[in-house]
């Protein structure tokens, strides 16, 4: 098995990555749109992935007001955030291996923590 090398295995990773959350009846539905905004979207989290790991300049960043966002619409609960993450583990170490495999869970990982902490740790104001 390879590690994550180029745009090319991003792109397979998210692709693999959300037929396994679009078969979880936690996450399905909050994953519906119309197929040009998926599109949009796919193209935004692998510009993400690729500029961590690359640092290719290519996601222009407002992931904290997109999921603010998605919280409000369809409430982002911490077991939510379990399953996305468990989904993302599996997906990347099934397809992947390496220091970029790693990082990219690692990555996950603080994020999902800043988000769930952030929506449904911190009392609210
Ligand atoms: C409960 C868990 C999560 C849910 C339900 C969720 C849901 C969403 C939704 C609905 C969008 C917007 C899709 C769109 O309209 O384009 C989105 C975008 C995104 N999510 Fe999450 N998310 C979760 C956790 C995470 C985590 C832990 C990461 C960590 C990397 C992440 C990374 C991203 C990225 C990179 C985008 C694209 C942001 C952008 O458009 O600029 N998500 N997510």
């Amino acid at each position: 098995m390879q590690d994550i090398n180029n745009r090319t295995d991003l792109e397979n990773l998210v692709n693999a990555f959300y037929e396994n959350v679009h078969k979880d009846p936690l996450l399905t539905k909050i994953f519906e749109m119309p197929e040009d905004e998926w599109n949009k979207h796919l193209i935004r989290a692998v510009n993400f992935w690729e500029n961590w790991l690359f640092k290719t300049g290519s996601y222009n960043g407002g992931m904290m007001w997109t999921h603010a966002e998605a919280h409000q619409k369809h409430g982002l609960t911490t077991e939510r955030f379990e399953h996305w993450l468990s989904h993302w583990f599996s997906t990347v170490d099934m397809l992947f291996t390496g220091e970029n495999a790693t990082f990219v869970k690692n990555k996950s990982l603080e994020i999902g923590q800043i988000l769930n902490a952030k929506f449904n740790l911190s009392p609210s104001t």
